[in-house]
């Protein structure tokens, strides 16, 4: 009996790890449009291509599908939310950097830092000047590094306003993990101006409601991976914070006049399963109303 319990694990595991490495390399293109009455008359129709989560993964040599499948979108503009690297001493973030500098050469790409980036820039004791380095090496290759702050991205006639939001250690905490408040966000970020259009890129979704408050019309965010696996008609089964069935996994929500579009990622790091949950470029349409 325990023979065939042995057995049955073996094959199951193994099946699972194959599925995975599948699916690992199986990108979906996912599109999306955001509607909204606030959006100057030039942006109907501006797109942009949302890209989250890399970790380092590699869809065919030097991301040419992955590069391929931006360029199907024909962006405006290359929003990044963070995590393209993994943060651990011995990792090398040249594939993370390839992809920018290839990318640059044909897109406008706007780069705000996840977990992990953010892990290399408060830890130098750790791992040196990497984060330094890596953030001068996007700056070189001319991708806009937003660190807390906010830049109005124009079409030559007006513009939308987009801000990053830099995180904080105890928001990405696996238990107990402290919201942040309006006051912190206004005090990292400044006030949203009502008289643009907003968009946030905050790598972590789990506090919607706050970016709500804050006066976002449209939040890019990540980090959950889609929720490892993700079952029918129930979604993501449990998001790096060990959240079991996350409120927030995958797609688009909505609180108010808030948007919130959340991708399953491109990668993953440590624990390398995706199950029904193929990694995510997102392509976000904005429509006048
Ligand atoms: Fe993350």
């Amino acid at each position: 009996m325990l023979f065939i319990i042995l057995t049955a694990a073996v094959i199951l595991g193994a099946a699972v790890c194959f599925a995975s490495m599948n699916e690992n390399q199986n990108l979906s293109l996912e599109e999306y449009t955001v509607v909204s009455a606030k959006l100057p008359e030039e942006f109907d129709g501006f797109k942009i291509v949302f890209l989250t989560d890399l970790h380092c993964n590699e869809f065919d040599y030097q991301n040419k599908a992955l590069i391929d499948m931006i360029d199907g979108c024909s962006p405006d503009a290359v929003f990044v939310g963070g995590d393209m690297l993994v943060s651990r001493v011995d990792s090398s973030y040249e594939v993370a950097l390839d992809l920018m500098r290839e990318l640059s050469r044909r897109y406008r790409i706007y780069y705000a830092d996840g977990n992990h980036e953010m892990r290399l820039k408060r830890n130098e004791e750790v791992y040196g000047v990497a984060y330094k380095e890596y953030v001068h090496q996007l700056k070189e290759c001319g991708v806009v590094h937003l660190s807390n702050e906010s830049i109005m991205v124009d079409s030559g006639i007006s513009a939308i306003c987009l801000t990053a939001y830099d995180m904080e250690e105890k928001q990405y905490r696996k238990f107990h993990p402290a919201p942040p408040s309006l006051e912190e966000m206004s005090d990292a970020l400044g006030d949203a101006d009502p008289e643009f259009f907003q968009v946030l890129l905050a790598h972590n979704p789990n506090y919607f409601r706050q970016y709500s408050k804050w006066g976002c019309d449209l939040v890019l965010s990540g980090h959950f991976h889609g929720g490892m696996v993700r079952l029918p008609k129930i979604g993501g089964v449990i998001s790096p914070q060990f959240q079991l069935f996350p409120k927030y996994d995958a797609g688009e929500y909505q609180i108010g006049t808030s948007i919130m579009i959340l991708s399953r990622g491109l990668g993953n790091h440590s624990i390398k399963i995706r199950l029904f949950n193929r990694p995510e470029v997102s392509c976000i349409t904005l429509k006048k109303k």
